[in-house]
Parts: C-alpha cells; structure tokens; sequence
C-alpha cells in the first residue's frame, strides 16, 4: 500500500497493490483499503479521502466500495496506458460517512 499526503496534510491520495503479495480475491484488499481509511481518520485527522483507479478496474471498485468509498465521478480519457486514452473513476469517503459505519470503538478488519 502507497499513500502520499498533499503538502498541506488534509488531502490523501492512498494507492494499493496486495495481488504481489497476498494474492486478490481474498477479501485483502476490501480489509487493507478499510484500515487505512481507519488510520487516514482516526491517526491523520483527515476530513475525506479520495482515489483514482482505471474505469476497468472492476475489482478494485468493488473492493473500495465494500470498504466504504463511493463512485465521485469520471476523469475521462485522463490515462494512457499501451498507445490509448482510459478513463480514470474518481472514489471518495468522508470522515463522517466513515463513522457511521464503523463508530469510534468498533473494529474494522475482516472478522
Ligand atoms: C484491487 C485489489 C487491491 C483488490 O483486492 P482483493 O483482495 O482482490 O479484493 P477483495 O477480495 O477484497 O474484493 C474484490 C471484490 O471485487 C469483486 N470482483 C472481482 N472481479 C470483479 C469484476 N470483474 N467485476 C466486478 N466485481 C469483481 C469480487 O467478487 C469481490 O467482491 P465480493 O466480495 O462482493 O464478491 C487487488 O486485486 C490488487 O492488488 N490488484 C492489482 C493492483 C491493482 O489493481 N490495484 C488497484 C489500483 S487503483
């Protein structure tokens, strides 16, 4: 996992990888992205979080999404990947939707 804070400190980009070391489709992803939504708010006082992924990226969306984001919007024809244009997904959560989720107090990992 890669996050990187703006240089003001309140905007958090996070970027996630467990398919080298975990392997997908083990529920890793959904229960990484929620921890360190937990950190982003509880430790880094953050307000919202956002992220980009391709538009194909269906896996990670869905993940994102079970772990609280949700679909903020399509940067279009905004990636270059092998000689053509994608669109990239814009995903965010805010710290109050976050809570109401998960109250200060409840756990966040996979039970
Ligand atoms: C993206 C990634 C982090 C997700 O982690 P993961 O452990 O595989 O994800 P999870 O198992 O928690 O959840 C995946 C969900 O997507 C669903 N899914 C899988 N393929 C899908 C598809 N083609 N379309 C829709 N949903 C799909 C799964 O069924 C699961 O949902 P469910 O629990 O409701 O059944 C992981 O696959 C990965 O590291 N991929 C390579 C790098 C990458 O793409 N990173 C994201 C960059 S933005």
């Amino acid at each position: 996992m890669q996050c990187s804070l703006d240089e003001t400190g309140t905007e958090h980009h996070p970027g996630l990888d467990v398919q080298e070391c975990l392997g997908f489709g083990e529920r890793y992803g959904t229960d990484t992205t929620r921890v360190m939504l937990w950190a982003s708010f509880h430790i880094l006082g953050l307000n919202t979080v956002f992220l980009i992924t391709l538009e194909s990226n269906k896996r990670a969306q869905r993940a994102y999404e079970k772990a609280g984001f949700k679909h903020a919007g399509v940067l279009r024809q905004s990636a270059y990947m092998l000689g053509k244009f994608h669109d990239f997904v814009v995903m965010d959560v805010t710290k109050k939707e976050f809570f109401e989720m998960y109250p200060p107090g409840t756990e966040v990992g996979q039970p």
